[in-house]
């Protein structure tokens, strides 16, 4: 349906057709930046799941290469799920992924490239010992899936994994397995984590961060670092509520634990890697740049009458660089990969644009469809000691948005608006007093004007961001067709949405700035924006 080809992105990850799911085994390899992805190779619905594989030189510029793995075998014949890549220190390469049986039974798999001395690993060849793993003894056979990267432990000179489940009381739960081999598991006695209330948790992550400042600090981890100055972010997929939780603590492989730094914000409980739709997703990390770089699946919002009509669904995030945030010390940064920039075409700059309370300001700009843009505000001083009152208990989700009137809020951007701003979406900031008395501040998108369209679920999401003493509001966002992805204050706090305009779109596609708030003016004291170039992956040409 050529009406609806507009949604389809200019420079994010999507095949060039039907169905995606979560991203699966990241890696750099010979040069060359894989990456697999659950795909139904029918239609734009999940089922007949499959790999579906991509290559880079750069993780923006992507190749589509013919399916990785399908379901031909007994232990994978309901669906190749999703799995994870290890690099061993001799450079071979393990892949384990989730194989749903002929009866519907989660167990997990091994598989080798055919030929490690093909940079695209075209190839894979599933292992003679398969399945490696069933569910063990108080497991649901359909509550183990989706092993992780995995990470050398020199005490037993073994190799660990872990796999999200539920446990008989819904508790969402992390269990560790070690082997030498990769074909023969010994289950480690205990649970890595267990958190109460919190349901199955899917594709869960584990890698360490450095948390010194230092050059250490600006560079990722290799999977199986570990010492002083180092701790591990436990990441779990909340079936339940489809949102992808971590909490950053420390991991002692001797007892097999986890701990959270701060037990009221642990996994499911507390920071989300973003605050609107993002799953499923998974690090890596990428020796060649010395980052982990994070990938999470966005899915759609829209019907999936509309899905079918389109011919697909899904994208890929942008990858993010992931960092301890060595300021606040409680979260951590995500940012697009550098490689973005490279996109960056024209730019137009503006600085010092006041927009007083209850206004709109138009940005000069034609064509706001593939945007990279960044803003620094700053709210008049004056207004935010005198606001004793404003807005206790402020929340993004149970708000009414951007259309809301509060003392020191709402403000920000509106982007993939039309002329008449009849559609729109905001991307804003919003101070508040919390019940602690302190000013707060919150980061949200309001998708309720977005997109004409009916079938189309539209929220507002978003959660407070760490202000430091002396810094700017900053945010930077991507625009591209039907996705706006935005990083506040570096990354702490990070939004995506899948938006639907109808008529903002292509050259109609506008950006304003806005302020709603009641008593304070507010400077955009920077705005950059950039026209972003578009990435064309080649069609598939060897898929039969
Ligand atoms: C997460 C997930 C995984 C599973 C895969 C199946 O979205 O449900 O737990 O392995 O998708 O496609």
């Amino acid at each position: 349906n050529a009406m609806l080809q507009w949604q389809r992105t200019g420079f994010h990850f999507q095949p060039p057709k039907n169905w995606m799911n979560d991203p699966n085994g990241p890696m750099w390899y010979k040069g060359w930046y894989h990456l697999f992805y659950q795909y139904n190779p029918d239609s734009a619905v999940w089922g007949n799941i499959a790999w579906g594989h991509a290559v880079s030189r750069d993780l923006v510029h992507w190749d589509h290469l013919p399916l990785a793995m399908v379901p031909d075998r007994w232990y994978d014949h309901s669906g190749v799920w999703t799995g994870s890549a290890t690099i061993l220190p001799t450079g071979q390469i393990i892949m384990l992924y989730t194989g749903s049986t002929n009866e519907s039974v989660q167990v997990q798999n091994l598989a080798v490239p055919a030929d490690p001395a093909d940079p695209l690993l075209k190839t894979w060849v599933k292992s003679d010992s398969n399945p490696v793993l069933a569910p063990p003894p108080g497991i649901g056979a359909r509550d183990f899936r989706d092993p992780t990267t995995a990470w050398y432990d020199p005490s037993d000179d073994t190799w660990r994994i872990a796999i999200g489940s539920k446990d008989g009381s819904h508790a969402g739960i992390v269990i560790v397995y070690k082997t030498r081999d990769f074909a023969r598991y010994e289950l480690v006695p205990g649970v890595l984590h267990r958190v109460p209330g919190t349901g199955m948790w899917e594709c869960v992550d584990f890698f360490p961060v450095a948390v010194e400042e230092g050059p250490a600090a600006v560079e990722g981890m290799d999977t199986s670092a570990a010492g002083d100055g180092v701790r591990h972010v436990l990441k779990a997929s909340r079936d339940n509520d489809r949102q992808d939780y971590y909490a950053i603590g420390t991991y002692n492989a001797v007892t097999n634990t986890w701990r959270p730094e701060d037990e009221g914000m642990d996994v499911g409980i507390g920071l989300q890697y973003d605050w609107g739709n993002f799953y499923a997703s998974k690090t890596f990390y990428d020796p060649e740049k010395r980052r982990r770089v994070l990938w999470g699946w966005i899915g759609e919002t829209d019907s999936e009458r509309t899905d079918l009509l389109k011919g697909w669904a899904s994208l890929q995030a942008i990858p993010r660089t992931v960092l301890f945030d060595t300021k606040t010390k409680s979260n951590l940064l995500q940012w697009p990969v550098e490689e973005v920039e490279k996109l960056r075409m024209s730019s137009k700059n503006f600085s010092m644009i006041t927009i007083d309370a209850g206004s709109v300001f138009p940005i000069n700009i034609t064509g706001g469809t593939q945007l990279d843009i960044e803003a620094e505000f700053e709210i008049e001083k004056a207004a935010l000691a005198t606001a004793v009152e404003a807005d206790v208990g402020y929340n993004c989700s149970t708000s009414s948005g951007a259309t809301d009137r509060g003392m020191l809020g709402p403000f920000g951007l509106l982007v993939l608006a039309n002329g008449r701003l009849s559609e729109k979406t905001a991307v804003y900031f919003y101070i508040a007093r919390g019940t602690d008395g302190n000013l707060h501040t919150h980061f949200c998108h309001d998708e309720l004007r977005s997109s004409s369209a009916s079938d189309i679920v539209k929220r507002v999401v978003g959660s407070t961001v760490p202000v430091l003493d002396g810094e700017r509001l900053s945010v930077r966002i991507l625009v591209d067709h039907s996705i706006v992805e935005s990083f506040a204050q570096g990354g702490r706090t990070c939004i995506t949405s899948r938006v639907y305009p109808t008529e903002a779109i292509y050259n109609a596609a506008k950006v304003f700035l806005f302020n709603n708030a009641t008593s304070a003016s507010v400077t955009a004291k920077s705005l950059t924006i950039w026209k972003m170039n578009s990435t064309f992956s080649d069609p598939y040409t060897t898929q039969a």
